[in-house]
């Protein structure tokens, strides 16, 4: 899809998949654009200091096919991120998202990511400098709060300050992050949800466009969000390790489309040009692959997929014929289903 045929970001947000790290890559986006026609898709962090100072605009190169996509910037230095921005624009990214979420140690020492929520002043300073860059729209994924903040107290001064500075939509993670003493992957599960919180940001902020975030599993719950007031409902982990799950229905039931349902089996067989591309350009097989592995979960077969794909993909000289192999497990009746993990 080219961006002048993908519908816009504030329009695609109503269905988001989370950025994450070493999993939401080009490769990833591609497949689940195969998946999803409408769903805003966000890329992994990149921080303004790699691409700003470390010339590393490599990492934000993207397939056009994957509009709407949103790039997710980590800093915390205005002039930085504005430039970083203007780099990005030029490249056609459909919004520029400020990682205010993130708790990693590395992210802290860089004085950014969830760490950021305690310096509101900072982020409207940042968020005004990206506006200031350029025409693209400018958002902001945070957290209700970290440490010993009172999110109730600190969550609405944080979205109206940084509303005020010019991000018209957030993505809130209903959890607190704790800086001390949990790793990156117990933050996103150890602090207590609370969507009552962020259901009431609605209410107090709605002329502002808030999706939810953490924990949302299925589209039944993106649906009941969406239906208590929610603009949008943002799928991390699910719809990485259950994209069909998650994606396959997802334009006829969040954006109203009548077309059918995408088809994971008629899915991977349109990866495969993809896959033979990125080969002839020197990849590998399993960089791609390694997003497919729970194309099947919860399906008949679903075992012999992922098993085919992991003995094989990695293998020397591996190609897009093993991708028709693995299918065989899941077209060709074998029983071994997997749940979702
Ligand atoms: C492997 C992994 C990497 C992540 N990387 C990022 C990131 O780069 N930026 C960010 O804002 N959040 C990141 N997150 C957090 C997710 O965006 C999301 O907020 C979190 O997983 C909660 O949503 P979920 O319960 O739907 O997964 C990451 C999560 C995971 C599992």
């Amino acid at each position: 899809m080219t961006k002048t045929d993908s519908i816009s970001a504030p329009r695609a947000a109503k269905l988001s998949v989370a950025p994450m790290m070493d999993w939401t890559d080009r490769h990833c986006r591609y497949l689940h654009r195969l998946l999803s026609a409408r769903t805003l898709l966000y890329t992994e962090m990149v921080t303004s200091p790699a691409i700003v100072r470390g010339g590393a605009v490599h990492l934000l190169e993207y397939n056009p096919e994957e509009h709407p996509v949103a790039l997710q910037l980590g800093g915390s230095d205005p002039a930085e991120l504005a430039e970083a921005c203007k780099i990005a624009a030029d490249l056609g990214y459909d919004e520029i998202n400020l990682n205010v979420g993130c708790p990693s140690d590395r992210v802290q020492s860089g004085a950014f990511g969830a760490v950021l929520m305690e310096n509101i002043p900072l982020v409207a300073e940042c968020v005004a400098a990206m506006r200031a860059a350029s025409d693209v729209e400018v958002t902001v994924k945070c957290r209700i709060g970290v440490d010993d903040q009172a999110p109730e107290e600190v969550l609405p001064e944080f979205i109206a300050r940084v509303a005020a500075a010019g991000a018209g939509r957030f993505q809130i993670h209903a959890r607190k992050a704790w800086l001390q003493g949990l790793s990156p992957k117990e933050n996103r599960d150890i602090p207590p949800l609370d969507y009552d919180l962020v259901l009431e940001m609605k209410g107090l902020f709605p002329a502002l466009h808030l999706s939810v975030n953490g924990g949302i599993t299925t589209l039944d719950q993106a649906e009941e969000f969406l239906e208590r007031g929610m603009d949008g409902v943002m799928i991390g982990r699910a719809a990485y390790h259950s994209p069909a799950d998650v994606l396959c229905a997802a334009d006829r039931r969040i954006f109203g489309t009548d077309g059918p349902d995408s088809d994971p089996v008629e899915v991977v067989h349109q990866m495969v040009p993809y896959i033979e591309r990125h080969i002839a350009n020197g990849g590998r097989l399993h960089q791609v692959t390694r997003h497919m592995l729970g194309l099947f979960t919860g399906r008949p077969g679903a075992r012999g997929w992922r098993r085919v794909l992991s003995e094989g993909a990695s293998r020397e000289g591996a190609g897009p014929e093993l991708l028709l192999e693995a299918l065989d497990r899941v077209t060709g009746g074998d029983i071994g289903v997997e749940q979702a993990s």
